[in-house]
């Protein structure tokens, strides 16, 4: 047997370097909020896979149902029909929000933005598409293109789609135009306006697409206003609203979907990550009246929606339900965000704390404000020395996601939290 450094480095000289691993252990196994490596030591997975193993990792009856799917049929390949593709989108159906009761299955996030996106063209008949500063689709050229996270997912990947316009989330912490919550009259809403004056015509435009809270971009809440009145700026204008809820999605910030918290429903939207625990497995969803639009064959896939995905991601609607998970993201996520809420008074480094459910987005600052970058690798790094995986993220990568498995307790919960303030307590010293 390889030892595991050996392992490792073996994998480095033959995997695209270009695939950023977070942490360098060797996982031989998980359960719930737990990896371990192969020689016996276990982490607390707080990053939860990039926030999709929602129901905690290998949950027993989601490994059952793949288990029982894969002995029965593996695949169909879009050639004949089978239970769990007529299954699941009537179950999901009922946890959409009202309206959103047709599907298409494919394989990731990325390529429910492409379907989303073509979705909104082919029904609208428009081409512009408007999205938001610091939002993370996807790594597929459409999806790339609405993406604006970090550079390095766009530099020297130029001429991207075109026709794709984008304003500046409403991101309050570090307001675009040095406004304070609670003062501000929504200046970014109205940057978002003037783009239909300066740029492209409203009614050329097929859809808005927004992250309801911002997940790779900084874990970012918005004003429930801002939802709302995009919402009706897209009534007036005939544009269609998507939601992409590919990480806010599935139970994350203590609804089935953020959006629900903004009492904005959308026109189309996308779910993957947490919807089949690890699965491949993405959905768009529509409004019957824009999905019987779009005819057979303007859209398709092999393994889209493939049995043992859609298999696991019946368990996983089962388990999050009777399982009470959502519930459970609220309690713990309100402990959590209240607890850390302390440690930023004891922390100056620690500038601001907002999230939903179990969605938490740690900022970190220099005394100037100033985003405090390096020393976070370092407080990460310590983490996972003291066994709790956590992962960055934000534009300037100085926020620390906590997005657990929703099966998470609070113990658990306090367990990580003490390591990140011992972690904080030591790099910041
Ligand atoms: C909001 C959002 N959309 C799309 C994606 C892309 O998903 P995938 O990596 O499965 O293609 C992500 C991934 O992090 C995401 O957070």
């Amino acid at each position: 047997m390889f030892m595991e450094d050996d392992l490792i480095k073996r994998a480095k000289d033959v995997l695209t370097p270009a695939l950023r691993i977070h942490a360098d252990i060797l996982v031989k196994a998980a359960r719930g909020i737990y990896v371990e490596d192969r020689e016996g030591r276990r982490y607390m997975d707080f990053s939860a896979g990039l926030a999709t193993v929602n129901t905690g990792h290998n949950h027993p009856l989601v490994v059952r149902a793949i288990k029982e799917q894969a002995d029965a049929l593996i695949h169909s390949g879009c050639i004949f029909y089978y239970e769990t593709l007529a299954v699941l989108p009537v179950m999901l159906g009922k946890v959409t929000p009202e309206g959103i009761d047709m599907f298409f299955f494919s394989n990731s996030g990325a390529e429910a933005v492409e379907g989303a996106l073509k979705l909104a063209r082919f029904y609208s008949r428009r081409q512009g598409i408007v999205a938001f500063t610091g939002g993370f689709h996807g790594r597929t050229y459409g999806a790339m293109t609405l993406t604006t996270s970090s550079l390095r997912y766009r530099r020297e990947y130029q001429p991207f789609v075109p026709s794709v316009y984008h304003s500046p989330y409403p991101y309050c912490y570090r307001c675009f135009f040095g406004q304070k919550p609670g003062t501000c009259g929504l200046d970014c809403f109205a940057y978002l306006e003037r783009i239909f004056k300066h740029f492209v015509p409203p009614e050329e435009v097929a859809c808005v697409i927004m992250e309801p809270v911002l997940g790779e971009g900084g874990y970012v809440v918005p004003p429930a206003q801002f939802l709302r009145n995009l919402r009706s700026l897209c009534d007036k204008w005939g544009i269609l609203l998507v939601l992409d809820e590919v990480q806010s999605g599935m139970g994350r910030t203590a609804k089935w979907f953020a959006s629900e918290h903004f009492e904005v429903v959308p026109d189309i939207m996308t779910a993957a990550k947490g919807i089949a625990s690890g699965m491949p497995l993405s959905a768009v969803g529509a409004k019957r009246e824009i999905m019987t639009q779009w005819p057979p064959g303007a859209h398709g896939t092999t393994f889209g929606g493939n049995p043992i995905a859609c298999a696991a991601a019946i368990a996983t609607l089962r388990v999050i339900e009777e399982e009470g998970l959502i519930e459970n993201a609220r309690l713990v996520g309100g402990h959590a965000r209240e607890r850390l809420k302390a440690m930023k008074e004891r922390h100056p480094c620690i500038g601001d704390v907002r999230g939903l459910g179990l969605m938490i987005g740690i900022e970190f600052v220099k005394e100037d404000g100033e985003p405090f970058t390096r020393e976070l690798k370092e407080i990460l790094g310590y983490c996972l020395e003291k066994g709790l995986i956590l992962i960055e993220c934000g534009v300037d990568r100085n926020v620390i996601r906590l997005a657990p498995p929703l099966v998470v307790t609070g113990e658990e919960m306090d367990k990580g939290l003490d390591i990140l303030e011992e972690a904080i307590g030591k790099v910041s010293a």
